[in-house]
């Protein structure tokens, strides 16, 4: 109680002053706790009311409770549904973009000759049903992550900036995930011939990463091109590093990029959970060692169908890179939570499928 010091009256005026110096300070804690209980419950209420509409990223884990453990997810092809696809670097990602434009049948996008964005629009308002990079392009970024998408509300941003007005809309988030250790060499191979993704943002609480917050692990304006595999390895800052785990994860709850300067256990633990859980929520997530299984589980997820199989056009055409063992041990524990991402998004991966292959039993 140093600030009762300010009362250092002697006398009766003294002890007026403590005794009003107290009083005030009960009433100032007390006016805290009203409003703090106040407006935590008025939050409450809101998001009990609108959350279907407004969050319709969690309307899944709430179908599936509904429905006795089965996932029902409805997409609906003529309202405020949208399939946003968050694309991870060296996924396959490319072939299911170019699939969900050129290939899928239900809901065709228009596509001109030589253009590489396709128009998705809906028939009677012109919308996109689709958030990707060949229909609305890297509107919040390149290769822009959850944290971006999500927790910083870009889709939703972009997507009423285009409509001109507010407008509530289902979110139907999808990615694809690959065995770690070689997404990993994937993306070596990419840097090497020249691929940086500098201009990427790496938006998070609210503001794009600065070079402060994220060092560059080379000289921007000479790339990194020819890089070698030891140099690639031993830059700490190398965004390729569990990239899995850190692009499904909400960086806020980790102060964003603070982990990549200062490791910690604890955040990790974090990132890993806040990522799980948010895959969790996803309508659709494919896996890239399992492309057919991938395009069963999206096509019976969404009522869609690809006029082709995803499994015969996303074969890898270039070499593998021969690695030893200690290389590959050592990309193996850098990338430690994108393997326990992957494990764990195996086994949902199976439980999902089994849950719409008995589903369809059922139907037939
Ligand atoms: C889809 O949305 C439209 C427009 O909101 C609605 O009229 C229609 O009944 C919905 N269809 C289904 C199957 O829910
Ligand atoms: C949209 O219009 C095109 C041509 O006018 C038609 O072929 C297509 O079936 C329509 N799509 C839907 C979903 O109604
Ligand atoms: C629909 O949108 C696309 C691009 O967003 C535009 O090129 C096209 O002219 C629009 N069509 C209509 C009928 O408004
Ligand atoms: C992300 O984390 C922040 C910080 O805890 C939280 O306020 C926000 O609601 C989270 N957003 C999502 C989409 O999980
Ligand atoms: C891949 O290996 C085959 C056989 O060793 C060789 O003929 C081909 O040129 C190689 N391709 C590339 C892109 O290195």
């Amino acid at each position: 109680m140093k600030l009762m010091g300010m009362c250092s009256m002697r006398g009766w005026k003294g002890v007026q002053c403590r005794k009003l110096f107290v009083f005030a300070t009960i009433l100032f804690a007390a006016s805290i706790v009203y409003f703090y209980i106040n407006f935590s419950m008025k939050t409450t209420t809101e998001v009990v009311n609108d959350n279907m509409l407004e969050e319709g990223y969690y309307a899944y884990e709430r179908a599936a409770q509904e429905s006795g453990g089965v996932r029902v997810i409805r997409f609906n092809k003529t309202s405020n549904d949208v399939i946003v696809f968050v694309h991870i670097q060296k996924t396959a990602g490319t072939t299911f973009e170019k699939f969900l434009v050129r290939y899928q049948q239900n809901l065709p996008c228009k596509c001109q000759a030589h253009k590489k964005r396709c128009n998705c629009g809906r028939n009677a308002s012109n919308e996109t049903w689709l958030f990707s990079r060949y229909s609305t392009g890297w509107v919040c970024g390149l290769h822009a992550d959850f944290t971006e998408l999500v927790v910083n509300s870009c889709v939703q941003r972009v997507l009423d900036k285009q409509a001109g007005h507010k407008k509530k809309r289902n979110y139907f988030y999808t990615t694809f995930l690959r065995n770690p250790t070689d997404r990993f060499i994937s993306e070596f191979r990419h840097v090497q011939r020249g691929a940086t993704w500098i201009s990427s943002k790496h938006v998070c609480n609210g503001r794009p990463a600065s070079v402060n917050d994220l060092p560059t692990c080379f000289d921007p304006r000479i790339g990194w091109e020819g890089v070698s595999l030891e140099e690639f390895i031993s830059c700490p800052y190398n965004l390729a590093f569990n990239r899995q785990t850190r692009m499904l994860s909400n960086l806020s709850l980790v102060g964003c990029y603070e982990h990549l300067r200062r490791p910690s256990y604890e955040q990790d633990k974090i990132m890993m959970e806040s990522a799980k859980e948010n895959l969790r929520n996803m309508a659709f997530f494919g896996i890239k060692e399992r492309m057919d299984d991938s395009q069963y589980f999206f096509e019976a997820t969404f009522d869609m169908k690809f006029s082709r199989k995803m499994s015969v056009w996303g074969k890898s055409k270039s070499n593998d890179t021969v690695l030893t063992a200690s290389q590959l041990a050592y990309i193996r524990n850098v990338n430690k939570l994108d393997w326990e991402l992957y494990e764990y998004a195996l086994q949902l991966f199976n439980e999902r499928l089994s849950q719409l292959h008995r589903k369809k039993r059922r139907l037939r």
